[in-house]
C-alpha cells in the first residue's frame, strides 16, 4: 500500500542536474582540477559543501574554510545564473502529471532534496503548491546518502518509510532511500543506479498503477 512520494528534485523534477555539473566543472577548471562527466554522477545528489570537498580532495588541495566559503558561493552565483529564468515547461515529461494523479488519489507528496535552491525552483516552475512537504538542504544536518532527508519527509507526510516510494536519479539519493528503509525507484542508467529497486529511464507517462504493479512485482 503506497501513501506517499519523495521526489529528489535536481534531475527528477527539473533538468537541473546538469547545470550543477557545468557549474562545478568551471569551478574546477579555475582551480586547474579535471572534472569529467563520471566524476559528477559521484557528486550528484551531495550538499553543496560535500560537493565541493570532493573535488578539492581530487585535486590535492587543501584551503581555508573561507576560500572554500567564498568557491561555493561562486559556484552558486554561476549556477543561478543558468536557472534564472526557470519556466514552467522545464518541468521533465510525466512530472506534473503524475504528481497530479498522486494528489487525486489522496496520496502524500514530498519533496526530499539536498538543495538549498529547491524552494525558488518549485515556485519558478510552478509546482510548491502540489508539494504537501519541502525538505531541502537548509533543513537537514547530514547530506545524501545519508537516509534524513527521506526520513523527515516521510515524517512531516505522517507515512512510515515502508509505505513511502523515493524517486531519484543520483547515486548518493538511491543510497539514501535505501538505507532509510524506502522502495527506491531510480531515474536514469541502470548500471549507475544499480542499488535502486527499480530503473527508468525518466517519469514520462508514468502513472500510479503502473506503480503500484512494480511494487507487487
Ligand atoms: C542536489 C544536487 O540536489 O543539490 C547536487 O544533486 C547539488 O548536485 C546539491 O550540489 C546542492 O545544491 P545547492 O543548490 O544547494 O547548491
Ligand atoms: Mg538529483
Amino acid at each position: 500500500m503506497i501513501k506517499a512520494c519523495i521526489f529528489d528534485m535536481d534531475g527528477v523534477i527539473v533538468d537541473s542536474a546538469k547545470y550543477h555539473f557545468l557549474a562545478w566543472r568551471r569551478l574546477a577548471a579555475e582551480l586547474a582540477i579535471d572534472f569529467t562527466e563520471e566524476e559528477n554522477e559521484g557528486l550528484k545528489g551531495l550538499s553543496r559543501v560535500d560537493s565541493l570537498e570532493k573535488i578539492l580532495l581530487k585535486g590535492e588541495l587543501h584551503l581555508d574554510n573561507d576560500t572554500k566559503v567564498a568557491l561555493m558561493e561562486k559556484k552558486n552565483s554561476w549556477y543561478l545564473e543558468f536557472i534564472k529564468g526557470m519556466q514552467p515547461e522545464e518541468v521533465l515529461p510525466g512530472v506534473r502529471e503524475f504528481l497530479e494523479e498522486l494528489k487525486t488519489n489522496d496520496i502524500r507528496i514530498a519533496l526530499g532534496s539536498s538543495s538549498r535552491n529547491a524552494p525558488r525552483i518549485l515556485e519558478a516552475v510552478g509546482l510548491t503548491s502540489l508539494f504537501d512537504s519541502v525538505i531541502d538542504g537548509n533543513k537537514v544536518t547530514y547530506s545524501k546518502p545519508d537516509p534524513e532527508v527521506f526520513l523527515l519527509g516521510a515524517k512531516e507526510v505522517g507515512v512510515k518509510p515502508s509505505e513511502s516510494v523515493v524517486f531519484e536519479d543520483a547515486q548518493a539519493g538511491v543510497a539514501a532511500g535505501k538505507a532509510g528503509g524506502f522502495y527506491v525507484i531510480g531515474l536514469g542508467e541502470a548500471d549507475v543506479l544499480d542499488q535502486a529497486d527499480i530503473v527508468l529511464p525518466n517519469l514520462e507517462n508514468f502513472t500510479l498503477e503502473r506503480l503500484q504493479s512494480l511494487m507487487v512485482h
